[in-house]
């Protein structure tokens, strides 16, 4: 009995994906916490596990002129000068993670902004209580991502076309 296929894979392979309008690619930031706790690889599967694609990965100190583009908004808040200290202290990993709608659903899966607050079944709410350390960064709307992809990842993103995508992301 033929297996059924999505209808687009036979064209996918080895083949740039033909993106559907809605997907996006995010930044999102593995903090110096996730890093220290060895959480790195069980934070990554969840996001793996949700169909969202990497296509750019960076293991770096995190420099006060990064922190102050990346960080921009923020300039002048309270939190300002713990926050770059903490980014700044010791290694992040950034990556580029693609998908439909990609900016809100990874947004949606690591919850508020403090695991003190963020529900269970968020990243943020599963992995933490604190009020300071939060395991993770990702942009809030697809323009930030943009600007943020440009900081951390200057030389572009891998346009890679893995063979589950037709599986998982709907597109025709
Ligand atoms: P993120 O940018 O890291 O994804 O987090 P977010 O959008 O939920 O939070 P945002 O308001 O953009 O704040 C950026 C980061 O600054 C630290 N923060 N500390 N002490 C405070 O009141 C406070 N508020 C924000 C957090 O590390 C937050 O992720
Ligand atoms: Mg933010």
């Amino acid at each position: 009995m033929a297996i059924p296929l999505p209808r687009s894979y036979p064209l996918r392979l080895n083949q740039p994906p033909s993106h559907p309008k809605t997907v996006e690619t995010t930044l999102i930031l593995f903090k110096p916490d996730a890093l220290h706790r060895g959480l790195v690889g069980q934070i990554l599967a969840r996001f793996e596990n949700k169909g969202l694609q990497l296509v750019g990965m960076r293991l770096m100190r995190m420099s006060q002129e990064v922190a102050a583009k990346h960080y921009a908004e923020h300039i002048g808040k309270p939190f300002y000068e713990g926050l770059v200290g903490f980014m700044t202290g010791s290694p992040i990993i950034a990556m580029a993670l693609r998908g439909p709608d990609a900016v809100a659903v990874a947004r949606r899966m690591m919850g508020k902004t403090f695991g003190i607050e963020a529900e269970a079944g968020t990243i943020r709410g599963d992995y933490g209580c604190s009020k300071s350390f939060n395991l993770l960064h990702g942009s809030d709307s697809s323009e930030s991502a943009t600007r943020e992809l440009g900081i951390f990842f200057p030389e572009g993103l891998e346009d890679w076309a893995p063979i589950s995508t037709p599986w998982v992301w709907d597109n025709e």
